[in-house]
């Protein structure tokens, strides 16, 4: 798909990318500010970093968990990682056996197998359906639990479907974690992309969670800042140990400079953010709006995330083909939902996070235009 864009554009084609998982915004001012100070100041952030990460960024973490997450914690209880991915990654390497089993609902980011199977571990997959709002059913999880399973992979909102775990699901899923014995990794990086009346619970605040879960979080999202690399994770400190001995072995630490930055996003004044995720509920509604005026697409209201995860069943593709048809007659890309999973067939996953209204007024223009001559 990518290189595909890619060859339009050369080719002067004007494409609206609506494929990848970018927010379309910019790192806003006072954390660009703080990275290029750093830069400028003594010598300090350009050098390496305690492989844990720069302590009064992990102080920031830590407060900001107490604070918002209900996980209370200390700085040397909080790992600063090469983004949630690099998190993931390292707890799949520290944590995980040949042969154990990962219990991951489906549809989902696609990363999470890919670092599972290279720690050895078997992806067990427990598909969700448009039905259930993609929420996994507890039920659905406990009965693919065998003597082998190690964990459960949770992220809540969800990418793609947008899926936001309601605190009854996710006390259920606590009770079976601890039944088992399981440890649950909570992927959080959409945390504060909730709209309407969905509210985000980290499962680690549910009693006895916080000794078996591992959460992490990042700037990616939340402050456009992917291109930082800056995540974290907090969790057992015996499980953290282990960590950081493959993270520092492996990336030493995250990038200096982009540290600093990340905790002057954290300590910084917030209506940045605020304003981004009101623009982003705007955008979420014109989106589906805009793909529920296309006939034969049916789109419901994410919860949460920054995707639409529309049904294009009844326009007669496979997803595979849609996307490919709205790439090549409407110049709108977008991603087959079968590419995240069992239960993602028949849709299609759509960035919202635009930031100009008229994108998404132009996607849709276009994607109706195609629909109606195909
Ligand atoms: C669910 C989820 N987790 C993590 C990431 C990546 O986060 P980071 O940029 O912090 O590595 C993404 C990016 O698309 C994502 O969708």
């Amino acid at each position: 798909m990518t290189d595909r864009v890619k060859q339009m554009r050369a080719a002067g084609q004007h494409v609206i990318g609506l494929a990848t998982g970018t927010p379309d915004f910019d790192t806003p001012a006072y954390i660009k500010a703080a990275g290029k100070a750093a830069l400028d100041e003594d010598g300090t952030y350009i050098t390496y970093t305690v492989s844990a990460g720069l302590p009064e960024l992990r102080e920031a973490i830590a407060v900001k968990l107490a604070r918002e997450n209900g996980i209370v914690t200390s700085a040397d209880g909080v790992v600063v990682t090469v983004g949630v991915k690099e998190g993931i990654f390292v707890a799949a390497q520290a944590c995980f056996n040949a042969g154990d089993e990962v219990l991951i609902p489906t549809p989902t980011w696609v990363t999470y197998d890919a670092c599972f199977v290279l720690a050895g571990a078997v992806p067990v997959h427990v598909p969700t359906y448009a039905e259930g709002g993609f929420r996994v059913d507890p039920a659905a999880l406990a009965a693919r639990i065998t003597p082998r399973t190690r964990a459960i992979m949770l992220n809540s909102p969800g990418n793609p479907a947008g899926a936001v775990l309601g605190l009854d699901t996710l006390e259920a899923i606590a009770e079976l974690a601890q039944r088992h014995d399981l440890l649950v990794l909570s992927d959080e990086i959409y945390e504060r992309m909730v709209f309407g009346s969905a509210r985000h619970v980290s499962i680690a605040s549910l009693p006895g969670m916080v000794e078996r879960t591992l959460t992490f979080n990042g700037f990616s999202k939340a402050y456009a800042m992917t291109g930082w690399r800056v995540g974290y994770v907090t969790g057992p400190k015996h499980v953290l140990r282990n960590m950081l001995k493959i993270h520092g072995h492996s990336v030493t630490c995250a990038c200096a400079f982009a540290q600093k930055a990340a905790a002057a996003a954290l300590n910084g004044p917030q209506q940045d953010l605020e304003q981004y995720i009101l623009i982003l509920e705007q955008r979420r509604a014109q989106l589906v709006a805009g793909l529920n005026s296309i006939p034969g697409v049916r789109c419901s209201v994410p919860d949460g995330g920054i995707f639409c995860f529309p049904d294009i069943s009844a326009l007669g593709m496979t997803d595979q083909e849609c996307s490919a048809f709205f790439l090549e007659h409407a110049r709108v890309s977008t991603l087959p939902g079968s590419a995240f999973g069992p239960g993602g067939e028949g849709h299609l996953r759509i960035n919202f996070a635009r930031r100009h209204a008229s994108d998404i007024d132009a996607a849709i223009a276009r994607m109706r235009t195609a629909r109606a001559v195909r």
